[in-house]
């Protein structure tokens, strides 16, 4: 049983539960696989964007005025290529006005390492909430290379969501960014030798877009 204090949110919803089974299984093809990711990334995007500012607003139904609230916040979502676009459309459904960046970081199939070879952010991140989505978090070495990214370009609220994570990944962020929190249903038992996490979902790309 994994526990360490915040920054690492457990979403821990039996819907959540439901679909990263369906993920997990190695019998999942790539058309169903897709259709899960955006499904568990809507729920996961929900509780992260919780503490979303708002202000009030009215607006006339057929019977009168009714009062309520809209978001009052630039939302930035930055998927981590290419794993993270399996993610965006959901974001998107949630907060179509959402600004989107990209990073592409691939990790090197022997040592894990990850090498950025794409990048183009939005201007003016100073006030926005930024959302970084990428699936997995296994040795950390993405995640805290595209934090630093964000952070250098000006960001300074920065949240992860991610749908698998290792215990050393998230001992990284933590060490490396403590202000970053992590939204997460599941931190899993940990990394094989080839740095993949156990047990994991396999290689999340391969599996989404079929280049198994
Ligand atoms: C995967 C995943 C993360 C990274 C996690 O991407 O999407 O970005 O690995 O591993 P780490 O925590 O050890 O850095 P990958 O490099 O396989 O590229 P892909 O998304 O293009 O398949
Ligand atoms: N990237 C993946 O896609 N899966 C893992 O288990 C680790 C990194």
């Amino acid at each position: 049983m994994y526990s360490e204090p915040v920054p690492v949110i457990l979403v821990d919803h039996p819907l959540v539960h439901d679909i990263l089974l369906g993920l997990r299984d190695a019998g999942t093809d790539p058309e169903r696989f897709r259709r899960l990711a955006v499904r568990i990334s809507v729920l996961l995007l929900a509780e992260a964007l919780r503490d979303l500012p708002t202000s009030p607003a009215t607006v006339e139904t057929p019977l009168g005025p009714a009062t309520g609230r809209r978001i009052a916040a630039d939302i930035v979502v930055v998927p981590v290529l290419r794993a993270g676009l399996g993610m965006l459309d959901a974001v998107l459904e949630l907060c179509p006005s959402a600004r989107v960046g990209h990073i592409g970081l691939q990790r090197d199939e022997t040592t894990a390492i990850a090498l950025q070879y794409y990048e183009k952010l939005p201007a003016g991140l100073a006030d926005s909430y930024v959302i970084v989505i990428d699936p997995m978090l296994a040795t950390g070495g993405s995640a805290v290379a595209a934090v630093a990214r964000l952070k250098e370009a000006g960001a300074r609220n920065i949240r992860m969501v991610c749908i698998v994570a290792a215990p050393e990944g998230v001992s990284l962020v933590e060490r490396v960014c403590p202000d970053v929190r992590i939204y997460t249903p599941v931190v899993d038992r940990g990394l094989n030798s080839q740095k993949y996490i156990v047990p994991g979902l396999g290689d999340f790309g391969d599996r989404l877009y079929g280049t198994v």
